[in-house]
């Protein structure tokens, strides 16, 4: 029998035995001819000896991919938060927005200035004329630390975004941050699957090659009926086209009793383990008081509502990552408004930095302030 949610049946077939790494596949469509089996689900830490893929130097940073499937389940709001995480604790960071069917980075940092930060970079890898200087001059300063690359400015510019372009802009990446971590939209479509010549899977191509070079892919589902159905389906789907050894880390957001009933940490767990070989997801309570604030400011969670619980759970997947060190280039501070440095002993943030985000807070409520008046 299936798993079974308040009234909804959240997988309608029943396991197959052996639950355990080896069944990642375990309630999916058949494999794809040519496409080899999926790899066993990462267990431990990812950031332990988090491999790098490609042809990278020594030196390189790496490179996250935020993926999941439709219905809004927390890409932006992930890729944002884990962002401003590791910029906090010293790592120099890029945020690339790869989302071409709703890039949403630059409104929820108030980056609204209107270029294309993502679409530029592009044209200029493919010229040959992109560096890392220019990279970093492309890519805003939205907190100290923080780099964003901004995303098509509308969905129907998403021709701007082509594959030589991206081919010739993730090394660049990788050489200007620590850390890259890239919004990608839930597009999933190979090339191979588009029909009717409507430009779909090249739509998608931001997200597919940012799958392919990814260090590291975070799968973010939602928690409930749907989301979780969605999850397991998407981990599926994504597995075929992965290379069979890339590391995933599972995020289920919006975790609350109210959609999946008592005790959604172990329910959700569960299923995620059996249906999908899953073992060790991070888990984001539902907080909608801090989320609403973090939207409303245009600033990340760790800057609005240091202590909240979706916070903290952030925290606890950043310290996956980096194993809980700050770089060790620049020391975290507590001017960031955020508890946890002060309790890690860094040194105070530059008055100037404090002065900046201040300012940037503001514009973020102003400039919402007008598209709310707006839209009345
Ligand atoms: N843990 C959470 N608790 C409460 N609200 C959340 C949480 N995570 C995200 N949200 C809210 O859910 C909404 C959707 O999040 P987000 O925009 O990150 O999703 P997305 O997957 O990027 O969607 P899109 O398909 O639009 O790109 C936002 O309003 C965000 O503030
Ligand atoms: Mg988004």
């Amino acid at each position: 029998m299936g798993v079974t949610i308040g009234r909804h049946d959240v997988w309608e077939e029943p396991p197959a035995a052996g639950n355990g790494p080896d069944r990642w596949n375990a309630r999916t469509d058949p494999p794809r001819r040519g496409v080899p089996p999926p790899a066993a689900a990462p267990s431990g830490h990812p950031g332990e000896g988090l491999p790098r893929q490609g042809n990278c130097r020594r030196d390189d940073g790496r490179l996250l991919a935020v993926w999941g499937p439709t219905g809004a389940p927390g890409r932006t709001t992930l890729a944002i938060g884990l962002a401003a995480e590791l910029a906090q604790l010293g790592h120099r960071t890029l945020l690339v927005d790869a989302d071409t069917y709703g890039p949403s980075v630059a409104q929820r940092l108030s980056l609204m200035n209107g270029s294309t930060g993502l679409g530029h970079a592009l044209q200029e890898a493919a010229r040959g004329t992109l560096d890392v200087a220019r990279l970093r001059g492309l890519a805003e300063e939205a907190l100290p630390g923080l780099r964003v690359l901004t995303g098509v400015p509308r969905p129907s510019r998403w021709p701007d975004t082509d594959l030589p372009g991206l081919r010739s802009l993730w090394p660049l990446t990788r050489r200007s941050a620590a850390w890259t971590v890239v919004d990608c939209g839930f597009h999933l479509e190979t090339p191979a699957e588009a029909t009717g010549g409507n430009g779909a899977s090249r739509r998608g191509v931001a997200t597919l090659s940012t799958l392919q070079e990814a260090d590291l892919v975070l799968v973010v589902g939602q928690a409930d009926p749907v989301g979780l159905t969605r999850l397991v389906r998407g981990l599926s789907e994504l597995r075929a086209l992965l290379p069979p050894d890339r590391p995933v880390q599972v995020v289920v957001n919006r975790l609350r009793p109210g959609a999946v009933g008592s005790a959604p940490e172990r329910r959700v767990a569960l299923a995620l383990r059996r249906y999908a070989g899953v073992h060790d997801p991070i888990l984001v309570p539902d907080d909608p008081v801090a989320h609403d604030r973090a939207l409303l400011r245009a600033l990340p969670l760790n800057q609005v509502a240091a202590d909240s619980p979706a916070r903290q759970a952030l925290r606890s997947l950043t310290d996956r990552l980096t194993a809980g060190r700050p770089s060790e280039g620049r020391p975290p501070g507590p001017g960031t408004r955020c508890g946890s440095a002060n309790r890690r002993g860094g040194r105070p943030a530059p008055q100037r930095a404090r002065g900046r985000r201040r300012r940037w807070a503001g514009a973020g409520e102003a400039r919402h302030e007008l598209i709310l008046r707006m839209v009345r």
